[in-house]
């Protein structure tokens, strides 16, 4: 038996904008992605995902596998979820990372963290017809927390202060492609604002790479709270995303934005050790769901 996983991911800075080229930061999450296999005397590919019948991630990474490597028929692969896809973590990717391990693993095939983000991040991009930065992808191969830019041309390893975080749930599943798809018209439309607006968000991150390296909370929080507004500008927020945010300022966070596409999934709160409770009582009765999630966790792996 083989079994792999890999971790979910939460975008800290950069939304929307690592899309048309700026750097963003993105932190590996402790929910993971488990991948098992395991042989069967039947001569055929089982795929078992409990509670989740899509499998097109599944089946393109098998036949991505399959034309590299001498795949066997009699596998059953068994791919279980620490958290549900409604979140937004990047379950998908992180699925296709895990699998591609498990795989390799299976044909005794050893493949670098960089041979597996390419691969994997074709299969994904190939699933979601072009659409997507890629970050996603390189959280689950490399965990930590990076500075990701342009498909991978950058992928840096940083570290995370020690600033706590508060995570809410929307109660909406966003859908990704969707708010890709709608900056991108707006950029049709408006090229001059969105691209104003990415030049502005990528400035934010290069500011809050910095306040991360020299652990400078305060100013982190300022920064989310200016992103909030941008990602607000390019029409990606929601009123369910804007009244956590707020609650969460309100209830004494030192910044609040959304993570991710936007339209709904979850938003993230930068807090003391004093106020966490106060912006986690404040998600809640705005009708949130605080999600208990920890950054800067390990990348793929072999767990068995
Ligand atoms: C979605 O989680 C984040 C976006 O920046 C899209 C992407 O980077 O693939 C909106």
């Amino acid at each position: 038996m083989i079994q792999t996983s890999a971790p979910g991911k939460l975008m800290l800075f950069g939304d929307h904008a690592v899309v048309y080229g700026y750097p963003c930061i993105v932190a590996a999450i402790n929910k993971r992605i488990s991948v098992v296999i395991e042989k069967t005397e039947h001569n055929e590919i089982t795929i078992l995902t409990p509670g989740n019948d899509n499998h097109a991630f599944v089946q393109k990474t098998l036949s991505y596998c399959s034309d590299l490597w001498n795949i066997p028929k009699n596998i059953v692969i068994t791919i279980t979820s620490e958290f549900t896809g409604k979140y937004g973590f990047g379950s998908s990717s992180a699925v296709v990372v895990a699998l591609v391990r498990a795989l390799a693993e299976m044909v005794d095939v050893s493949i670098s963290p960089r041979e597996l983000f390419d691969g994997a991040l074709r299969i994904v991009l190939d699933v979601q017809q072009g659409v997507g930065s890629g970050f996603d992808v390189a959280a689950a191969c490399f965990g930590g927390t990076i500075v990701y830019q342009n498909k991978g041309a950058v992928i840096d390893e940083i570290s995370l202060p020690s600033c706590c975080w508060v995570v809410g749930y929307t109660g909406v599943k966003a859908n990704t492609v969707a708010m890709v798809q709608k900056v991108s018209e707006l950029r049709a439309k408006e090229p001059a604002t969105v691209d104003r607006i990415c030049r502005l968000i990528g400035e934010d991150v290069l500011r809050a790479r910095e306040c991360m390296r020299v652990g400078d909370c305060k100013s982190l929080g300022e920064i989310m709270d200016s992103h909030h507004r941008y990602l607000q500008e390019l029409g990606v927020s929601s009123d369910r995303l804007d009244t956590l945010v707020r609650a969460a300022k309100q209830g004494g966070a030192l910044g609040a934005k959304l993570s991710g596409a936007g339209g709904g999934d979850c938003m993230i709160a930068l807090v003391s050790e004093d106020s966490k409770i106060s912006v986690e009582k404040a998600i809640q009765d705005a009708g949130g769901e605080v999600v208990s999630v920890s950054f800067h966790e390990q990348g793929v792996r072999r767990d068995l």
